[in-house]
């Protein structure tokens, strides 16, 4: 349906059915090497009631068979499945790039797709054209990527208006690393994905390539290479190094960039901490820039520098990024002015696709936290039925004080009853779809051949309790370990599984890892290891941090403001990283806790009285005693370890010293 064209030039929404609104990974599978299995090693029990499940199966189990379908047979049942399956319709290719077309670091690919709604999103999420079918005759090596929905149509049969298959289990989101025996000539590694319409499910460039097929990729090169679900984002810093007291003229010193990448689970906060807005206060001296809000591909660069002083020749490394797509897919609820503005006039460039959101009667669109009040005439919603409310009681009961439901609601009820009827109306995992060029903060390197230089990565997800705002990890192995053991609660941006309960979700990579969990955490080790210049410690290396925006309250409110106030804590990680170039040891902006140094108040630069921070002790990592005279820290400690025992021998010995490392300090705190 078309979007009113003075609101957002050239753009349109879409409804999907309700059966497809988000990715299934209990249908996505991953083809792996003989003997191998995805989480775990094969014989090693999945601990039970740990409060994480995993899915993203490795393959399908066969009733008949009793077991799983190995990777030929998995390849053979969809190879049938495919067979006629776009009858009636209209077959689209799509070659594309996953990275700057000119980038040595980027990947070629060529979709095939009946469904011309994944057309309009590969068209924006990657760079398509010819040239890039031209390179591929040339010889470039290119990833097979099969896409149906899995609808043939009858001839004079009525389309519907989002066909998908109905039945989940007919579903089948399947990676091939292994060179198919018949079709050798199409090379190792291969994407198979049927029955689905919707965004990673079928977008087939974006989590199945940039994620689960580039980490094998990057793990199998002899030049490892990783592919991580992480917003890149840079940092310019222009310090004020004198103001002359009488004229008010403010003298800079040099300035220096920085860039941060970070990997938090789907739907905590990449897309808005790509776009952050830096608060008036630092606006003088700092401004980010955004390079990527998903996804990072990331290679160790040897380096030539020429030291100014002394005109010597310095060989060193550097971790560098690119964004190997082109456009966001962005969460649309929770995105508005006062959250996100920058994706609000990325937006306001048109050429947007937005999906499941609700429309209004004028061609505009509407969403939670969009606007926190509801259109005066009603909309249609993401299902496609008109909503008006002068009389619902649904809406009543929050909106309407001289309703009698609503005098019995308490404050806190009210608005939830508000914000489940704000989710009726947008889907919860409503997406847009726009151009990166359009975001007026883009970084004018962001589609260069060689990526930026990085200097931070923080790891992050969305906990309630216990976990502290910010901790720099005190080495690259223990920023790993961190990463490994991240824990998040659950979002509505997976189709089948609840809100809200805590998982474990390594690097934010659970759903995305292409091989097996514990190979990854090796090849993260590895990464740290490469960086090292003739043995020793490289000072480039990135430095590790984990971070967590969504502490609450015992009344459910957040304790950290987030959104823009989180680049107060990107500014003391900057900071940090000057301070370590400079080979400045001072620990005044630091303070040490068991899981590393945290910041300390002064450093986040609070105006004096506010509701940024409202609990300073969320800056610090408690140990006092909780239940059962157990503290909480204990007791997450105990579940993180039985969460790495499941990976037994395949857990690098490194992680393990790390993690008692942490255990030792929590005891000695
Ligand atoms: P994917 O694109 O699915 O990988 O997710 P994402 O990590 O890009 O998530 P996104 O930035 O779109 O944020 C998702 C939700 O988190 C939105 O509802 C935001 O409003 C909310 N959010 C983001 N940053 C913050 C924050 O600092 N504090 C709080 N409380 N909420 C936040
Ligand atoms: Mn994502
Ligand atoms: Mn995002």
């Amino acid at each position: 349906m078309p979007i009113n064209p003075y609101l957002y030039p050239n753009s349109y929404a879409a409804r999907s059915s309700p059966l497809d609104v988000a990715r299934s990974e209990s249908r996505t599978f991953v083809s792996l090497e003989d003997g191998k299995s995805l989480y775990h090693t094969p014989n090693s029990k999945l601990p039970a009631n740990l409060g994480f499940s995993w899915s993203c199966s490795a393959g399908e189990y066969d009733a008949e068979k009793g077991r799983e379908l190995n990777t030929e047979e998995m390849r053979g049942k969809l190879f049938l499945k495919f067979t006629g399956c776009m009858r009636g319709r209209t077959m689209f290719v799509i070659p594309f790039s996953m990275g700057p077309v000119c980038s040595p670091f980027s990947k070629l690919g060529i979709q095939l797709s009946d469904s011309l709604y994944v057309v309009a999103n590969m068209y924006t999420m990657t760079r398509t054209g010819l040239g890039i079918l031209q390179k591929i005759s040339e010889g470039t090596p290119f990833v097979p990527c099969w896409h149906s929905v899995g609808v043939p149509l009858l001839p004079g049969e009525k389309d519907v208006m989002w066909p998908c298959c109905r039945e989940q289990n007919d579903k089948y989101i399947s990676h091939f690393t292994t060179p198919d025996p018949e079709r050798p000539l199409l090379g190792k590694y291969s994407i198979m994905s049927f029955g689905s319409g919707y965004g990673g499910n079928a977008i087939l460039g974006k989590k199945c390539y940039a994620l689960r097929i580039a980490s094998k990729m990057g793990r199998d090169d002899p030049d490892k290479w990783m592919a991580e679900h992480m917003l890149i984002l840079r940092v310019k810093y222009t310090p004020i190094v004198s103001v002359d007291p009488a004229t008010k003229k403010k003298t800079f010193g040099p300035t220096e960039y920085f860039t941060v990448t970070g990997a938090f689970p789907s739907a905590c906060g990449k897309t808005n901490m790509a776009m952050i807005e830096v608060p008036a206060e630092f606006r003088d001296e700092w401004s980010v820039s955004t390079v990527g809000d998903d996804i990072a591909w990331i290679h160790v660069v040897e380096t030539e520098k020429t030291d100014p002083k002394t005109g010597k020749v310095v060989k060193t490394k550097e971790m560098r990024a690119i964004n190997p797509e082109s456009g966001f897919f962005g969460v649309a609820p929770g995105t508005g002015e006062k959250t996100n503005a920058n994706a609000m006039a990325t937006l306001r460039g048109g050429n947007i696709i937005f999906t499941n959101v609700a429309t209004t009667f004028n061609g505009d669109v509407f969403w939670d936290g969009l606007s926190d009040t509801l259109p005066d005439d009603g909309v249609i919603d993401w299902k496609g039925n008109k909503r008006g409310w002068k009389s619902d009681p649904a809406r009543r009961v929050f909106d309407d004080p001289t309703y009698e439901g609503y005098q019995k609601l308490s404050e806190q009820e009210r608005k939830m009853k508000k914000r489940q009827f704000f989710n009726s109306l947008a889907h919860p995992n409503s997406r847009y779809t726009t151009p990166c060029v359009q975001c007026p903060i883009i970084d004018p390197e962001w589609n260069t051949a060689d990526g930026v230089p990085l200097d931070a990565m923080v790891f992050g997800g969305r906990r309630s309790t216990l976990i502290p705002l910010a901790v720099r990890a005190r080495s690259w192995n223990q920023g790993v370990l961190l990463g490994a053991t991240l824990r998040s609660e659950t979002t509505a941006a997976v189709q089948d599984r609840a809100s809200g309960v805590l998982n474990f979700d390594p690097f934010a990579m659970r759903p995305f890892v292409g091989y097996n969990m514990g190979e990854y955490f090796e090849h993260w080790c590895d990464m740290g290891e490469k960086m090292k210049v003739d043995g020793a410690e490289n000072v480039n290396t990135p430095d590790m941090y984990f971070v967590n925006w969504f502490r609450k309250n015992e009344k459910g409110e957040f304790i950290w403001n987030g959104f823009s106030d989180n680049f107060r804590v990107i500014r003391w990680i900057c900071l940090n990283r000057l301070q370590k170039k400079k080979g400045d040891t001072s620990t005044e902006r630091q303070q040490d806790t068991p899981l590393g140094y945290a910041p300390t108040m002064a450093s986040l630069n609070l105006p004096p009285k506010n509701d940024i921070l409202t609990d300073a002790a969320i800056l610090t990592v408690p140990t006092a005693e909780g239940v059962d005279g157990e503290t909480e820290w204990a007791r997450e400690m105990k579940e993180r370890k039985n969460f790495l025992d499941v990976f037994g021998p395949d857990l690098p010995k490194q992680l393990k010293t790390e993690f008692n490392d942490i255990v030792d300090h929590l005891v000695a705190a």
